[in-house]
């Protein structure tokens, strides 16, 4: 899709479509009343028939008004007039391309972005109309025979603003762009059935980002684990006929030598719960288990396309979780790379595992600031359900920028304790620690575990397992928490 920032009036825009904002009790926004005035009046009459209420996401589409140059003209409702929130401004785009995508319009233009933002600014806006105008024309179709009729025509959107295009706000579109993107592309890894997304497939897609976008990757494989004495890791992967991955990704935009921040995507590409079976309801879901993974390439993604002049790593530790003969057994004692000894009590915690030994390898890279990714426990989805994610720290400002960045892009995430009152919920009679902490608590001593693997730098990890899919009729991966991550980045370079 092809955005531009354009400064021409709606009513002489040459597109498929014009959309513009309406409130209740009939109140214009400014584009829509100039389409008003343009037409002599066809808006307001239309309002005062009482066809359209203007709730927010609702829309009524218009054909030939005299007077405007598009053949049609969307009314998107707003709700009560007054300064919109970042929600209401972001169900009102995806509103209006939803429509637009269902009229089968090939160029629409958006006059959106001047809408009264409360404490929004217009880069703000025009941003996230780009993200999600990419956002909701994603579809998950290349394994169907058939492919969906209505594959989404829509192919250039102009974003009306008065001023027309400047220096900012191109880079607010372009970055805009690279996250719904970053967002679309952690999404397709997601969805992706899990005997096609395995440890070796996810490997090929960071290679072919890599190439893309000049970055650094590199793959280790089970003998490069072993040397490195990564046994936690190793001992998930044992059940599997899949060799294990750790894939480590560099975006090299900052100064040379400066400490990089390090993102850590827990990449389980199917998590049948190992010899500690899940039970089979909704098991396919468990194929959403490399979500942290996924959403540490399309991080990634976006930071160089955006050119971001920050040092970012990705650390993606790789593997499924099965069951077989071979397969680790609750009981067993394993050495991690740090040379802290676990106690596997349950083969279903097993996303710890993996990430420990890669907090460990993340040493290496001297980071700023390391944060994991991880669906990681059931847990939090009882305890915050599927709105935000969990969010631990060991530095009070790290966290404060992250809950910064997941407010201003709607990707929300919400703190939780790491009191060291939990830590006492993980000891084991027989080694350093155990792998679980039983029911309490269940995501903070989660944390807790991974706490332990993370004492020499600032580290946050984000639990995403009630946020990183939906499931039912809407069965689809949501690419959070790409937009937090990309946020907090673009913060933390200054942008
Ligand atoms: N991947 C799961 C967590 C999960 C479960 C995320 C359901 C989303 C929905 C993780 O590996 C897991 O199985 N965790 C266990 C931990 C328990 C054995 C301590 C859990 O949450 O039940
Ligand atoms: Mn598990
Ligand atoms: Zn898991």
């Amino acid at each position: 899709m092809d955005f531009s920032i354009n400064g021409s009036n709606p009513e002489t825009a040459r597109a498929g479509c014009v959309a513009v904002g309406v409130s209740s009790g009939g109140v214009l926004s400014a584009a829509a009343s100039r389409v008003d005035r343009a037409s002599k009046g066809r808006v307001a009459s239309v309002l005062k028939g009482g066809d359209f209420d203007a709730k927010p996401g609702s829309v009524l589409m218009l054909y030939h008004l005299p007077g405007v140059t598009a053949s049609r003209v969307l009314l998107v409702g707003c709700g009560k007039s007054g300064p919109l929130s970042a929600k209401d401004y972001r169900d009102i785009v995806r509103a209006a391309v939803r429509a637009v995508v269902e009229a089968g319009v090939t160029d629409a233009a958006f006059y959106l972005c001047e809408l009264d933002l409360r404490d929004l600014s217009l880069q703000w806006a025009v941003h996230t109309a780009a993200s999600v105008a990419l956002e909701t024309t994603y579809r998950f179709d290349r394994l169907k025979a058939r492919k969906d009729r209505r594959a989404p025509a829509l192919r250039r959107v102009l974003l009306g603003v008065s001023g027309g295009p400047s220096k900012t706000l191109d880079a607010a579109l372009r970055s805009g762009v690279a996250v719904g993107e970053g967002v679309n592309l952690a999404r397709e890894l997601g969805n992706l059935p899990p005997n096609i997304c395995t440890p070796g497939y996810l490997a090929q897609q960071a290679v072919a980002l890599g190439r893309k976008h000049r970055l650094k990757v590199s793959v280790l494989g089970e003998r490069q684990m072993k040397r490195l004495g990564m046994g936690a890791l190793l001992s998930v992967a044992r059940g599997s006929r899949q060799p294990p991955k750790l894939i480590c990704i560099e975006h090299s935009g900052g100064r040379k030598g400066e400490e990089p921040i390090v993102l850590v995507g827990k990449g389980i590409t199917f998590d049948t719960g190992g010899i500690s079976l899940k039970p089979a309801a909704e098991m396919d879901e468990m194929k959403y288990d490399m979500s942290g993974a996924g959403s540490v390439l399309g991080t990634l993604k976006a930071v160089a396309q955006m050119k971001l002049p920050l040092n970012v790593v990705g650390v993606v530790p790789t593997t499924e979780n099965m069951p077989g003969g071979n397969a680790s057994r609750p009981g067993d004692i394993v050495e991690s790379m740090s040379g802290q000894t676990i106690e596997i009590l349950n083969t279903d915690a097993e996303g710890r595992l993996i990430l420990c030994d890669a907090l460990s390898y993340a040493e290496r890279y001297r980071p700023a600031a390391v944060i994991d990714i991880a669906t990681l426990t059931g847990a939090c989805v009882i305890a915050l359900g599927h709105v935000c994610s969990g969010l631990f720290a060991n530095d009070d400002s790290l966290a404060d920028e992250l809950m910064a960045a997941g407010k201003a892009s709607w990707d929300r995430a919400w703190r939780l304790p790491l009191w060291d009152d939990y830590q006492e919920q993980l000891k084991s009679n027989f080694a350093d620690m155990a792998n679980i902490g039983g029911r309490p608590a269940g995501s903070v001593t989660a944390a807790c575990f991974l706490s332990r693997f993370a004492k020499n730098f600032k580290w946050a990890h984000l639990d995403i397992a009630g946020t990183a899919w939906r499931s039912g009729k809407e069965k689809g991966s949501t690419g959070r928490p790409v937009p937090l991550l990309t946020r907090f980045l673009m913060a933390r370079a200054g942008w």
